[in-house]
């Protein structure tokens, strides 16, 4: 099974953006922790970060034909994007939401998720945990 993990715009400032919400460990301590997970579970994993919506979606047309599963944390594009919305629908890969802080317990406009409205499950405030949760829910439900 191969997972795509993809993570949005900020998500390269973990350490430095907002500890007292995301935490003081940083995006390459995330990807540790993914790939070291991906490892233990015996699945393979790329990770991408991007700033850019364009290549977001970009990302998500590539993975057509080669991931079996998306964990994405599209960051503030979470509330935004029509177009990363529309990319998932597009290619119809099984996808898991993802962010690090309860989005539901923050401000209004964090509570509104395009992504969400394909996502088939959607993880929030489990910090990093977050991430390992949705490997194991695609790896349970489509693991091969
Ligand atoms: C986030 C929550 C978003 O509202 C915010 O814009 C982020 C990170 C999270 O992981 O908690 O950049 O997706």
């Amino acid at each position: 099974m191969h997972i795509l993990v993809i993570n949005g715009p900020n998500i390269n400032m973990l350490g430095i953006r907002e500890p007292d919400i995301y935490g003081k460990s940083t995006y390459a301590d995330l990807c540790d922790v993914i790939k070291n997970k991906a490892d233990e579970m015996n699945i393979t994993v790329e990770l991408f970060q991007s700033n850019h919506e364009g290549s977001i979606v970009d990302k998500i047309q590539e993975a057509l034909g080669k991931a079996d599963g998306i964990v994405i944390n599209p960051a503030a594009y979470t509330h935004t994007s029509v177009a990363i919305l529309d990319a998932l629908k597009a290619v119809q890969i099984p996808t898991c939401e993802v962010h690090i802080s309860d989005v539901n317990t923050r401000e209004d406009f964090r509570k509104i998720s395009y992504v969400g409205m394909y996502a088939e499950k959607t993880i929030a405030g489990y910090g990093f945990d977050g991430y390992i949760m949705a490997m194991e829910y695609l790896k349970e439900k489509y693991g091969k």
